[in-house]
């Protein structure tokens, strides 16, 4: 694996591995010993927010004795103009052995992997990390939330996922799609229409998705339900029926899960729109699993960079 940008191109066993690699790390975190220093530098280049992504893949990076720099577009040469080309170009020759990228375009970090032409391991070389590129992937993001799931149901073979709210922004709903379908579960997705583009059945293997615009409907007997984040800053006024109407047909309440099977668990990739896509109540409730998505955060990326590392 020179880079890690997408769970569409990995196998099921690449995502077993990674998934193995990332609980054995877990495992082992609280007894480890302070990381010797690599002497290898890792870029966290963000050309949007983020808490979660950026703090742990920095998180991660120091875990294994890797320094950091992080990047935002205020501050830089972002603002006189420069390119992610040649913003790219310069903080390579400065000689990192990673990149994690998270971008507005969907396909950038393919990009900027198509021009490191050497592996992060020889000289001028580095690896692409996607850390989220516009409305496509988010692939660590589907990995921490598989690991969460296989914590709390054992496996995913066999299980049914509901993802909830906002699917035509959503790359959580893309790459979760494509991990969950590769592990064995089936994915049930609701939303507005408006927010439901056409054919998303179509990106999981034949009968492992549907697409329902009954809430109700779509979490019947369901192991698991993931709301998705309303992306204000990726809607262009269509679409969107506003707040108070979405709360009402697909907002996620106690009242509206209480059927749901004693196991079943909460998820949200964060950040939350508190109220609307998730109650306080639920969010912060005995099925909430949302801050065991953070947590995991840190030995998936930690798996990640290990085999980005190797090469
Ligand atoms: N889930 C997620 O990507 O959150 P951040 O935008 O805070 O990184």
């Amino acid at each position: 694996m020179q880079h890690f940008l997408g769970i569409e191109e990995l196998t099921a066993e690449d995502l077993e591995s990674l998934l193995g690699a990332a609980a054995e790390i877990k495992r082992n975190l609280p007894s480890a010993a302070p990381p010797v220093p690599s002497g290898r530098i890792l870029v966290n280049l963000f050309f949007e927010s983020s808490t979660r992504t950026r703090v742990s893949f920095e998180i991660a990076a120091r875990r294994l004795g890797h320094e950091v720099v992080n990047w935002t577009t205020q501050g830089t040469s972002h603002e006189k103009g420069e390119t992610l080309l040649d913003t790219t170009a310069t903080l390579a020759a400065m000689g990192p052995a990673v990149i994690v990228l998270r971008h507005p375009a969907a396909g950038a970090p393919w990009l900027l992997a198509s021009r490191s032409e050497r592996g992060p391991a020889e000289p001028g070389g580095y690896a692409v990390v996607n850390a989220g590129d516009g409305a496509h992937e988010h692939p660590s993001q589907a990995l921490l939330d598989a690991l969460t799931l296989r914590e709390q149901l054992g496996t995913l073979r066999g299980k049914t996922i509901a993802i909830v709210g906002d699917l035509a922004h959503s790359r959580v709903a893309r790459s979760n799609l494509f991990c969950l379908t590769k592990l064995g579960a089936t994915v049930r997705l609701c939303g507005p229409a408006g927010l439901r583009p056409v054919g998303l059945e179509s990106l999981g293997p034949p009968g492992t998705v549907s697409v329902h615009a009954s809430l109700e409907e779509a979490i019947e007997g369901v192991d698991a339900v993931m709301g998705l984040r309303i992306q204000r800053e990726r809607l262009d006024g269509g679409g969107f029926i506003g707040e108070a109407q979405y709360r009402r047909r697909y907002g996620l309440t106690r009242e509206r899960l209480s059927r749901l099977p004693p196991h079943a668990v909460v998820m949200h990739p964060g950040p939350l729109n508190r109220g609307v896509e998730l109650t306080p109540e639920l969010a912060d409730g005995p099925r909430s699993v949302i801050l065991g998505q953070v947590e995991n955060g840190i030995p998936i990326r930690m798996a990640i960079l290990e085999r980005v590392m190797q090469r």
